[in-house]
This record gives structure tokens, C-alpha cells and sequence, in this order.
């Protein structure tokens, strides 16, 4: 398959490509992964069964899906030399740049990942980073809450021992919460892919170089970041909170959202492609309300994401422009309740997006797709003689 460039009327360049990972249907509200309807992933499947199928093309039977963790467990351990990385950065560095930056710093202690050119190598890489990219994020949360690096223990669940990695607190027994994990797998699943979002295609272009996988991915992280894409779960989150104090006039948030000259927006609200019901913000919605009761959590600012939700989904500038709650707008109040702080809300969407970028390098690097060479209109100055600066 060869990338398919195309100019739409507005000249914003939408590059695209042949995938057969990840189908959306943007006005039917329809998210698919490898034809598994989105809602029966959530509710039947696990994170690591998903991420398989995302990968491999099919849901694993039982002995793939064991050699699968057994092959992820045996690669979890990160080089000690790592942690010189770690430490350098202050306390008040953002996690996505931390993680980005680890991410990246990986493939000085794994140089067989940089050449994925046979099935076995491209296999290899990905297991690697399945085990350590999951390491990563639990040292960069607790880097910032000051508590010591932890390798996690392989007698459990791949998701259960990302939740012990990030939580267990010293001279302390671990504590399993069935609820916890449950909802944290969920929103892995949610996150898991969704087409040629930004990062995504952020993975494939760079990887289109044949940049190996760490460095295509620790791109794609950085792509993730900004306010507009994955960010926008942090911002969710500050935004209900001001609301909230505030003393929850939406109102007044909803005025300036639709004020021109007011550069604020509904975060949450909008999608490149849903022009309907984003199917994940109706899952994590129901989600929400499960988890915090059944975590005995009141969070008042569920209450304001509710009234927001309601007072736009009446509101005709929203109606107009087809703008509805994406993904973002309630897995913040999940994270939240799961003790998860604001500033590793991004680092949660790549860690849940992290097989769906693997199983797109993988698939442009199979399909042998060219380097990515997106075209321009050119609207700049007609050719022109030199003037000497004198002439200035
Ligand atoms: C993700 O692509 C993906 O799949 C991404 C993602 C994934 O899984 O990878 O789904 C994850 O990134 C979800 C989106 C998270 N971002 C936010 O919630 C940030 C807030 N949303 C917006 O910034 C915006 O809706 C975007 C960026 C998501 C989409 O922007 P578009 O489709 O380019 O819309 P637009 O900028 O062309 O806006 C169309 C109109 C404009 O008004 P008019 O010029 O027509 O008068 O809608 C308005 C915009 O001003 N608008 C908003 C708005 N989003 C669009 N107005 C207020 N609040 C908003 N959130």
C-alpha cells in the first residue's frame, strides 16, 4: 500500500494511508479494532489481550497469550544506568518530557531494537518495550512523589503489576483493588488505538525513515503532549476545577468558549473525526460513576462535568458544530479517583496507546510503505531578483 496524500478544499494537508488496525466511523459514533467492536473489547477482553490483537491481527488463544507475558516478563528489567537518566531531571519536569525522554534513552541499552528488519527483530523490540516502557512510567511517577524505584513482580497480571509498580508504597504489603485495576485496564483498552490520530501518525512518519521503534514511539509521546490531543485530559481537569470554584458557573465557561477572541475551548469537547458521540466518552461515562461508588470516592467535580456535558448538548453552537465529549472529558475523573496526579493523566493515554503505535510501525514497516514525504500547495512569493541591503 502506498500513503494516499490528499488536499481537502480548506488545503489542510490529510495525509493518509492503507491501515487495517483500527476502523472509526466518525458520524455513526462506530470504533473498531481488527473488526471487534469497541464496547465487547471493554466489557470482555484485558488490556494485554487487546494489545495483541492490535498488533498481531487476532485475539490470542490461551498458549499465545501466555508466551505473549511470559516473553514481555522475561524483558522487564531496566538497565540500573537508567536511573542516572532519571535523577537528572528536577522534580518539576512534565512527565510526558521525562517519558519521552527515557523513551528514547532505551535504545542506548537495547541497540538490537534500532534494526527491526526481520520478523524475529521487530517481535523482540516490541516485547521489550511492552515490559519497559510500563517500568518507565511507574519510575516517573514516583520520581515525582519521591518514592523508590520499583520493579514490579511477575507473578502478577500485566496490568495488576503496572498498578503495584506505580503505588506500592515502601514497608508497606501491596494491597490488591480489584476495582482499581479493573477501571485502569478499561481505560488501557479505550485508549488502546484510534486510527491516524496525530501521535499515531507522528509514529509512522518518523518510523517511515526506519527510525527504530523506541525513537518512533518516544516521537509519537511527544506528539501526544499538547493541550489539543492527548494533553487535553489534564486540561479537562483544571477546567472542571475552576468551574468548581467558581462556584460551577458553566455559564460563564461556556460564554467563553464560544467567544472569538477568547482563545479557551470546551476541553473535552470535539473530535477531528466524531462528529457524534465519541463511543469511548459513553463507556468511561458509566465507568465513572461505577468506579468512584465502588471506591466509596465523592468527587464534586463529577457533578460539574455532568451539568457541562448537559448545558452543551443543548446548547446550539455546540449542536451546530457537532461538538460532543470526546475520550478526554471524563477519564480525568477516573484517574483522579484512582490516585493518579493531574500531571500523569498524559503519560495514562500513552501508556493505554502505546500498542496501538506499535501496531501501526509495525504494519507500515511490513507493508514496506516509502518514507513519508507529505506535498504542499506553495502560497509564498512568485521568484524574485535579490535586492542588496542598501536597497532594503
Ligand atoms: C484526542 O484524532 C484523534 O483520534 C484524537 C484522539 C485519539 O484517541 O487519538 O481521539 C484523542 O485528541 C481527543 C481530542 C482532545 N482534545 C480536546 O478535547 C481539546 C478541545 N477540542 C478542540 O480543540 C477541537 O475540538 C479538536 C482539536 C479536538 C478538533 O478540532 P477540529 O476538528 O479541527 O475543529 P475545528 O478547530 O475546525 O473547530 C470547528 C469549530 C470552530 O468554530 P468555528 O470556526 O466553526 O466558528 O468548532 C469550534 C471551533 O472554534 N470548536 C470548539 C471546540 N472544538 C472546536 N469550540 C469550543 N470548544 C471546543 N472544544
Amino acid at each position: 500500500a502506498t500513503g494516499l496524500i490528499t488536499l481537502d478544499p480548506g488545503f489542510k494537508n490529510t495525509g493518509s494511508c492503507e491501515s487495517a488496525i483500527t476502523f472509526l466511523d466518525g458520524e455513526k459514533g462506530i470504533l473498531r479494532y481488527r473488526g471487534y467492536a469497541i464496547e465487547e473489547l471493554a466489557e470482555k477482553a484485558d488490556f494485554l489481550e487487546v494489545a495483541y490483537l492490535l498488533i498481531f491481527g487476532e485475539l490470542p488463544n490461551a498458549q499465545q497469550l501466555e508466551k505473549f507475558h511470559s516473553d514481555i516478563k522475561a524483558e522487564s528489567h531496566v538497565d540500573e544506568e537508567m536511573k542516572k537518566i532519571l535523577d537528572g531531571f528536577p522534580k518539576s519536569a512534565h512527565p510526558m518530557g521525562v517519558l519521552s525522554s527515557l523513551t528514547s534513552a532505551l535504545i542506548a541499552f537495547n541497540p538490537s531494537s534500532v534494526n527491526v528488519s526481520s520478523e524475529q527483530a521487530m517481535y523482540h523490540a516490541i516485547v521489550r518495550l511492552l515490559a519497559k516502557f510500563p517500568v518507565l512510567v511507574a519510575w516517573t511517577l514516583r520520581k515525582k512523589m519521591g518514592l523508590p524505584l520499583d520493579y514490579g513482580d511477575d507473578s502478577l497480571g500485566y496490568v495488576e503489576n503496572i498498578h503495584k509498580m506505580m503505588f506500592k508504597k515502601p514497608n508497606r504489603e501491596y494491597t490488591k483493588n480489584p476495582v482499581a485495576i479493573e477501571a485502569l485496564d478499561k481505560l488501557l483498552i479505550l485508549h488502546a488505538d484510534h486510527e491516524q490520530n496525530c501521535s499515531t501518525s507522528t509514529v509512522r512518519m518518523v518510523g517511515s525513515s526506519h527510525a527504530g521503534l523506541f525513537a518512533s514511539i518516544s516521537a509519537g509521546i511527544s506528539a501526544l503532549w499538547g493541550p489539543l490531543h492527548g494533553g487535553a485530559n489534564m486540561a479537562v481537569l483544571d477546567m472542571l476545577e475552576a468551574i468548581s470554584a467558581d462556584g460551577g458557573d458553566t455559564k460563564k465557561y461556556m460564554a467563553k468558549a464560544k467567544d472569538k477572541d477568547d482563545p479557551f475551548r470546551l476541553m473535552g469537547f470535539g473530535h477531528r473525526v466524531y462528529k457524534n458521540f465519541d463511543p469511548r466518552a459513553k463507556i468511561i461515562k458509566k465507568a465513572a460513576d461505577e468506579v468512584l461508588s465502588s471506591l466509596g470516592v465523592e468527587d464534586p467535580i463529577l457533578e460539574v462535568a455532568r451539568g457541562l456535558e448537559r448545558e452543551a448538548l443543548e446548547d446550539p453552537y455546540f449542536v451546530e458544530r457537532k461538538l460532543y465529549p470526546n475520550v478526554d472529558f471524563y477519564s480525568g475523573i477516573i484517574y483522579r479517583a484512582l490516585g493518579i496526579p493531574v500531571d500523569m493523566f498524559t503519560v495514562m493515554f500513552a501508556l493505554g496507546r502505546l500498542p496501538g503505535w506499535i501496531a501501526q510501525y509495525r504494519e507500515m514497516r511490513l507493508n514496506g510503505e516509502p518514507i513519508g514525504r507529505p506535498r504542499q500547495v506553495y502560497v509564498g512569493a512568485n521568484h524574485r531578483p535579490f535586492k542588496a541591503l542598501s536597497a532594503r
